[in-house]
């Protein structure tokens, strides 16, 4: 009989390869990020499909503002009219979408259409849709480390109560770990992408590019998942896969 597909718990995916891929089809590094958001769309819809729970995407880090005035433009128009537009659908299947990320120097349209799909969402009980924009790793261990600092400050929180829990609790959201991370476009880094949550995640790296990176891709990717023995430092009592 066939085993049951295990599926991860929370799946990372760094969105990478937009504009390569516009470039070797002839295209603007724009057309390249509106197929891009276009498959995100999609692929949330499959993830759900599949029983993801939590999904983290990274679709804008912080350092990504070093970019030319243009294409950073472009994205900031792409979020704020295209989360109107796109995730209508996305929360009527009732995906809960949350963001992790800094607010400022976010464009004020940017940030109203997300405190928009944050609140229209808020109930839902589907796939947890995590967006990491404006989001580095580094930045959220600063910011988790002053907020905290800060409570101990005003008597809020003895040092020696201080816990790993206490640190997820005061990251931007409040996550289980990731157990799968998953790169497009043939780079082998995280680019400052969950540093902390990612401690026991397995990765995944794949050349295709995001917008051509299928729903099909995305399975073959679980199925190689199930091929992992995870074992946390502990000894392995797992039989492998026969
Ligand atoms: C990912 O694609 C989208 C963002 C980082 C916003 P890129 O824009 O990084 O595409 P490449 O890596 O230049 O091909
Ligand atoms: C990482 O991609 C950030 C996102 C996918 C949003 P980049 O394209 O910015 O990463 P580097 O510069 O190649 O490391
Ligand atoms: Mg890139």
């Amino acid at each position: 009989m066939e085993k049951e597909l295990k599926i991860p718990n929370h799946v990372g995916i760094i969105v990478d390869g937009n504009g390569r891929w516009a470039e070797e089809l002839g295209k603007t590094r724009s057309e390249g990020h509106l197929a891009g958001f276009q498959r995100l769309k999609e692929l949330c819809i499959y993830a759900q499909e599949i029983g993801i729970k939590y999904l983290s995407l990274y679709v804008f880090s912080t350092e990504n503002f070093k970019r030319n005035r243009l294409e950073v433009s472009f994205l900031m128009n792409l979020f704020s009219t295209k989360f109107h537009s796109e995730f209508q659908e996305i929360m009527d299947l009732n995906m809960k979408i949350i963001f992790s990320g800094r607010k400022e120097p976010l464009p004020s349209k940017v940030i109203k259409e997300m405190e928009i799909i944050t609140e229209k969402s808020k109930n839902n009980t589907g796939t947890i849709l995590n967006l990491c924009l404006n989001y580095g790793s580094q930045t959220e261990i600063l910011d988790m480390t002053k907020k905290i600092s800060q409570e101990v400050l005003d008597g809020k929180i003895k040092i020696e109560d201080i816990t790993l829990d206490t640190i997820s609790n005061y990251l931007y959201q409040p996550l289980p770990p990731l157990d799968y991370v998953i790169r497009t476009s043939g780079e082998l880094r995280l680019s400052n992408f969950m540093l902390y949550q990612a401690s026991y995640a397995e990765f995944y790296f794949t050349k295709t590019y995001f917008p051509a990176f299928t729903n099909n891709d995305f399975y073959d990717a679980i199925i190689e998942y199930n091929h992992r023995q995870r074992r946390f430092g502990g000894n392995s009592r797992e039989k492998k896969s026969t």
